[in-house]
């Protein structure tokens, strides 16, 4: 058995002798800090993640009925008929907020640890491509089943295009290919979530790790790993504190993803909707253009973006400045490797300044979270009776966006007029063994 392999093998690299060199630089030994910490799971979670997305969506598109007079029924009859089709559901409902959960906490990691910081602006630049290319696949996988939040969920988002000055209304029909969201929406979202999208994201992913395979990782300490023939007692001409990442991190990622798989196991059989956050209520229901559910709103992970339209207020007779604002917010986050010009990548040995800054960020991002779910506007009646939700969200909404926005402000203040007092940085990685 063991000789037919090897000569298996031996064929296969006579005929394509630069796959196996590529696979050992790429996988097995690719080089990494040794003192990567809980933050680093993210990266092989998101991985694993964008797997189970495509093998359970290709399970659902078997099923699955790509017309308006169908969509609803066709998930149904999945949910209740096709066998281990509420399984295959769930994975793929569920899968879709846990990517953001993790891809999440990833970016915070990044931001955390300057690893967007030289010369890592490309990795950043590409996963915020990803970033982008995963909202849209989001949010048309959200058009198709055809609930009566795909409908009105479509029908808000796309309108936003409406207040673009001069092509606005042009633009909007062009996109839904009628008046309202209808069969010819609901296609062209089929086409470019099971496909288009998918195509680009595997794309981006693979830039996005050759990147990063030509620079190297980032670490928790910032520094980089040292060249040279001492210190690395494994291999000593290979970095000095890198080990490779087999048997190393494919073990510990291992780890991270069997833990992983218990929380995602545990959401799929015990709690799928996860309390309407996960699937929301109103998706429960047939889309109806005649019955507007009393609070449309995205899906958590879209939030607070979806808060920082809302609470723009328009001016000069148009409602484009929310808008706006919402893509800015994602635009400064790929502009931060130009905003912070700060010379210390690591949080660890930063200024407290960019602390205190960093802490707003996360604390403002959450918030604006909660207002654009309206868990805001439900906890005001409770805890000041008598205010007037409108004014008191809008005053608490406006400071988070305040809060948002004056993160970035604030950091290329900080750091290009050198305003930054960092800790001294050590020459190589820290580690507790
Ligand atoms: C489908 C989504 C994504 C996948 C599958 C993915 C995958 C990975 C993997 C496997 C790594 C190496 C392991 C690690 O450092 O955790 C990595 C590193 C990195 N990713 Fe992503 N990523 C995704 C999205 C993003 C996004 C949205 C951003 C930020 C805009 C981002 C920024 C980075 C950075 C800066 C690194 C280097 C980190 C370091 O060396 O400290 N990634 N990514």
């Amino acid at each position: 058995m063991a000789s037919t392999l090897s000569r298996l093998g031996n064929w296969f690299n006579e005929r394509a002798p630069g796959f196996m060199p590529m696979y050992r630089k790429h996988m097995t030994e690719y080089y990494a800090p040794k003192n990567f910490n809980l933050w680093y799971y993210f990266g092989s979670l998101a991985l694993l993640v964008l797997v189970n997305q495509i093998i359970t969506g290709i399970f659902l598109t078997m099923n699955y009925k790509t017309s308006a007079a169908e969509a609803f029924n066709s998930v149904e009859y999945i949910m209740r008929d096709v066998e281990w089709g509420w399984l295959i559901r769930y994975m793929h409902s569920t899968g879709a907020s846990l990517f953001f959960v993790v891809v999440f906490l990833h970016m915070f990691r990044g931001i955390m640890y300057g690893s967007f910081k030289k010369p890592r602006e490309l990795v950043w630049v590409l996963g915020m491509l990803i970033f982008l290319a995963l909202m849209a696949e989001a949010f048309m996988g959200y058009v198709l089943p055809w609930g009566n939040m795909s409908f009105w969920g479509a029908k808000v988002i796309i309108s936003l295009f409406g207040t673009i000055p001069f092509i606005g209304d042009t633009l909007v029909q062009w996109i839904m290919g009628d008046y309202l969201p209808a069969d010819s929406t609901l296609n062209r979202f089929f086409a470019l979530h099971v496909i288009a999208l998918p195509l680009v994201l595997l794309l981006l992913v693979v830039l996005h790790l050759a990147a990063l395979h030509e620079v190297g990782s980032n670490n928790p300490d910032g520094v980089d790993v040292k060249h040279g023939p001492k210190g690395n007692r494994w291999s000593p001409d290979k970095p000095t504190d890198a080990i490779p990442f087999h048997p190393y991190y494919t073990v510990k990622d291992s780890f991270g993803v069997g833990f992983f798989l218990m929380i995602a196991a545990f959401i799929i059989f015990f709690a799928p909707t996860f309390g309407g956050w996960f699937l929301e209520h109103d998706n429960f229901t047939p889309a109806n253009n005649l019955v507007t559910p009393t609070h449309i709103k995205p899906s958590w992970y879209f939030t607070p973006f979806y808060a920082i339209l809302r609470m723009i207020p328009s001016f000069l007779g148009t409602a484009v400045w929310g808008v706006l604002g919402m893509f800015g917010a994602i635009l400064l986050l790929g502009l931060l490797p130009w905003i912070d010009r700060g010379e210390v990548r690591s949080v660890r040995y930063r200024g407290l300044g960019f602390r205190i800054g960093l802490a707003v960020l996360v604390i403002s991002f959450l918030a604006l979270g909660l207002v654009g779910a309206g868990v805001t506007a439900e906890l005001i009646p409770v805890w000041f009776p008598g205010a007037d939700v409108t004014t008191v969200e809008n005053a608490f909404g406006r400071l988070m966006v305040l809060g948002y926005f004056g993160f970035f402000v604030f950091l290329f203040i900080y750091t290009h007029f050198g305003f930054e007092k960092t800790k001294p940085v050590p020459e190589r990685v820290t580690t507790h063994d």
